[in-house]
């Protein structure tokens, strides 16, 4: 039976987010449909919105950083049950494109998605949902497997952040970039994605992970998520502070540098701020003109000379069916932060507030709880 609910929409390019009723169907074959408990609030919600829709059609439910309980489910589904507890992952691998024919998930080419199921009832037009997942709203329609199961101790208001910022960053340090025992880190950027860089470092047992960020209270919270030193990157050039922190009798420079930012520059940073042989990885969403320049012939920065190789991470590569557990283990067991990230909880009526505190340094994730 088709249900109603409210959602935070983009109505229109240009436009603040606007609290809608809208209509959810019923979920189609191999869908579920979720009754949202808390979502995140990323950065890509704000980018998405920035970009004007980044090409997907309005209006446009946003949040993509969802927990909640299973609600209805579509026809086929066995593997979950209606009141089931869930977290959305809104890159389920798809099992046919080349990545997943040849048994590597982790990099499939695109995810399952649901069909449009959302409509904004005052005209029925139906809506897009952000990375097919659509979380600033009380319901919203998944494919099945995009709704990871979790353990019933496991509170949604937390587990929430596993989806997107938590993954994205732990998974980049963990999966896309395998860290190293012993190694040096450097991540540019200490929002909940940066932060999560720095625990997946921590957890990988990185010898030195320092902090970029050009907010103090970023690199204070940073230093409590296990980073063990700060850069302020308004204070100075983070490349040559970086090398200076990690001088070795060999020109300096760390084994792995995390950008997560979204600002191209933080990219040429990262890459430029390696030893030699090192791997920079950039995490931050990009905007369609967005361009790094890569020198290739410096002695010690160049790309040719310093061997540095550039990365990129979707998700922190990650298998939400197995990553997702074992993160919210990790918290359960106390070895992940997750309370510590939540600095506000907020209504669907804040969205807008919560983008705007964005551009302050005092919020590390604003977390909606329906
Ligand atoms: N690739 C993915 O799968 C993926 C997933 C989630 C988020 N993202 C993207 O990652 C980025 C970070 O997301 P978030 O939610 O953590 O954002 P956020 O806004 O919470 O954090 C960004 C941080 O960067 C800092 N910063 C700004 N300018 C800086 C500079 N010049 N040098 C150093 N630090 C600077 C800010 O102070 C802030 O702490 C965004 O671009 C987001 O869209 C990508
Ligand atoms: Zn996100
Ligand atoms: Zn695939």
């Amino acid at each position: 039976m088709r249900i109603e609910g409210q959602a935070a929409v983009l109505n229109e390019a240009g436009r603040e987010v606007e609290v809608e009723e809208v209509t959810v169907d019923d979920p189609g074959p191999g869908e579920v449909r979720v009754k949202l408990a808390a979502s995140g609030v990323c950065h890509t919600d704000l980018t998405v919105k920035n970009l004007l829709g980044n090409g997907m059609a309005f209006p446009i439910v946003l949040g993509h950083e969802g927990a909640g309980y299973v609600e209805a489910l579509g026809e086929g589904v066995t593997h979950l049950a209606v009141g089931d507890p869930v977290v959305l992952a809104y890159r389920a691998p798809c099992g046919q494109c080349p990545a997943c024919q040849r048994g590597d998930p982790r990099h499939c080419y695109m995810a399952l998605r649901p069909g449009q199921r959302i409509q904004r009832k005052r005209d029925g037009a139906l809506c897009s949902q952000v990375l097919r997942c659509g979380t600033f709203s009380t319901y919203t329609v998944v494919h099945s497997k995009a709704a990871i199961k979790m353990p019933k101790e496991m509170p949604l208001d937390k587990a929430c952040l596993i989806a997107c910022g938590v993954v994205t960053g732990v998974g980049a340090a963990m999966n896309t970039t395998p860290v190293y025992a012993g190694a040096r880190v450097a991540v540019i950027g200490c929002g909940g994605v940066g932060l999560s860089v720095i625990q997946g470092a921590k957890l990988q047992h990185a010898r030195q992970i320092i902090a970029v960020d050009v907010s103090e209270n970023k690199l204070k919270q940073a230093l409590e998520f296990g980073a063990t030193h700060t850069v302020n990157a308004s204070a100075g050039d983070p490349v040559a502070l970086v090398r200076a922190l990690t001088e070795d009798g060999w020109d300096g420079g760390v084994e792995f540098a995390f950008e997560a930012t979204g600002i191209p520059k933080c990219t040429e940073q990262a890459i430029k701020m390696l030893s030699y042989g090192g791997t920079a990885t950039t995490i931050g969403f990009p905007a369609a003109e967005d361009a790094v320049t890569l020198n290739l012939g410096d002695m010690s920065t160049g790309v040719y000379w310093n061997k540095a190789g550039l990365r990129v991470s979707h998700c922190g590569d990650a298998l939400p069916s197995h990553d997702f557990p074992l993160l919210a283990q990790l918290y359960l067991d106390g070895k992940l932060k997750l309370d510590e990230m939540v600095t506000t909880t907020i209504t669907l009526n804040d969205v807008n507030e919560a983008f705007e505190a964005m551009h302050h340094g005092d919020v590390l994730r604003s977390v909606i709880l329906f």
